[in-house]
């Protein structure tokens, strides 16, 4: 298609991440939200999410002028080749997707979208959504297109450009192919299929990954309690290519925006068409066990009860290298440790502010003062810089709960604490001393 007209609609990470990267490829890209403050910081350079590349990208694209951010959709679709759905879709009541967004989206456009532009799924939607998006249009002039995202948070520029595939979906194969040229200069492969396709390769392939961690973190228990060590086991497993190294590693739960709110609808989506999924609803299941069994690790390594201890805790964020603390484990962890009857104090380099039940420190030694026990909940690289000695001069207690496996055990023995991972050996100060 060379350089496109392309219309975004919806400025969170998914669309502002596609927007930028879009007119970083060279296409005139306007992006479009309801929020006019966001817009006007946005049009200012101003990027709220934190997402390593995204800002540099935003502010090349507002100097060449191929990026630009207004509030509505009616008018801005007028001249476009091709709009990119990229509104929220949360989980509504029962599991399912809840679409409203979308839909509001459609009834506002489908006066003004030009004849053959392409109007293209980005945020993940349920399988059928093409197919209703068409029937909501009423416009057999204007093709619908599924176009799945697979962008991880925190690495969602990369992502982008460099992605493992391209999926494009729809009933009108041409506009598929379109849709699909816009990314030419990425050089990545193209599925091109019918949308219901489309739509559920991304489902599929996001519970698959929770699956692959909820059978890492059972495995992890198993390890634990056979005497194996998680590290030498899934090293075995992923020298096999069918199975490959990444995904492996065990942690107090998969959360974040995706993996939760994916796994409840292909779960609701299969019960819709009489299918009990019942090895996925198992995997959403070992994912609540996994927090529970956290907790009572955490209790183990503190003498056995939570209550009136002092627990300080490393890491809220759901994952390393971002700020989104949305469904995340940790949060679950920590609010069960407060229900328990700990004082529990956090730190998280990209989290400030007070959160119900905790005090939010802004320093990770603040952490330790008094503390019964330690426990890390996100793979943040700066906590294994962390200062041993000076940590257990300041904690009352001497347990290190590592729920990444991500510190350094003889560092930890060799401050006089004692280091329990996931699905290793634990390993004790005295022992070792
Ligand atoms: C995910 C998908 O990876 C992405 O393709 C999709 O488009 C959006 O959902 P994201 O939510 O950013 O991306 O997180 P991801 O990096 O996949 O991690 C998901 C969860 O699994 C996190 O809680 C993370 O801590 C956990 N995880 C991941 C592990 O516990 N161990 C691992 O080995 C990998």
């Amino acid at each position: 298609m060379g350089s496109a007209r392309i219309v975004v609609i919806g400025t969170g990470y998914v669309g502002l991440t596609t927007g930028a990267c879009l007119a970083g490829l060279g296409h005139q890209v306007t992006c479009v939200d309801v929020d006019r403050v966001k817009v006007a910081r946005l049009a200012a350079g101003q990027v709220d999410i934190l997402e390593p590349g995204l800002e540099e990208l935003v502010s090349r694209g507002l100097s060449s002028r191929r990026l630009n951010f207004v509030v509505g959709s009616r008018e801005a679709v007028a001249d476009a080749q091709a709009v990119f759905l990229c509104v929220p879709t949360p989980m509504g009541a029962g599991g399912a997707a809840d679409l409203r967004a979308v839909e509001a989206v459609i009834e506002e456009i489908s006066g003004t979208v030009p004849a053959g532009c392409a109007v293209i799924t980005k945020s993940t939607v349920p399988v059928g959504t093409a197919q209703r998006i068409r029937a909501l249009l009423g416009r057999g002039d204007v093709p619908v297109v599924a176009n799945p995202e697979f962008l991880r948070e925190g690495t969602a520029v990369s992502d982008f450009l460099n992605p493992d595939r391209i999926v494009v979906g729809s009933e009108d194969e041409l506009a598929a192919r379109r849709v699909a040229d816009l990314y030419a200069d990425l050089a990545a492969p193209s599925v091109v299929t019918d949308a219901a396709s489309a739509e559920l390769v991304k489902y599929a392939a996001n519970c698959f990954l929770a699956m692959k961690l909820s059978y890492v973190n059972a495995i992890a228990e198993l390890c634990e309690r056979l005497g194996a060590d998680i590290e030498s086991v899934t090293d075995g497993m992923g020298y096999d290519r069918r199975i490959g190294r990444a995904f492996l590693k065990p942690g107090p739960g998969w959360g974040g925006s995706c993996l939760p709110k994916d796994t409840h609808a292909l779960v609701q989506v299969a019960e819709s068409v009489g299918f009990d999924f019942s090895l996925l609803s198992s995997a959403i299941q070992e994912n609540i066990a996994q927090r529970d069994r956290i907790v009572a690790k955490i209790a183990g390594s503190v003498g056995g009860t939570l209550a009136g201890t002092r627990i300080g805790v490393l890491g809220l964020a759901f994952k390393a290298g971002t700020n989104d603390l949305r469904d995340s484990p940790a949060l679950s962890v920590t609010a069960m440790l407060a229900a328990h009857g700990a004082e529990v104090t956090a730190y998280d380099p990209a989290v400030d502010g007070d959160l119900p039940g905790m005090r939010i420190m802004d320093d990770p030694y603040q952490v330790a003062k008094g503390a019964d026990g330690i426990v890390v909940l996100t793979e943040w690289d700066e906590f294994r810089r962390l200062d041993w000695t000076y940590f257990a001069d300041l904690m009352h207690g001497d347990a290190v709960v590592d729920t990444r496996n991500l510190l350094d055990p003889q560092a930890i023995l060799n401050a006089g604490l004692c280091w329990l991972g996931l699905g290793r050996p634990r390993r004790h100060a005295r022992a070792t001393a």
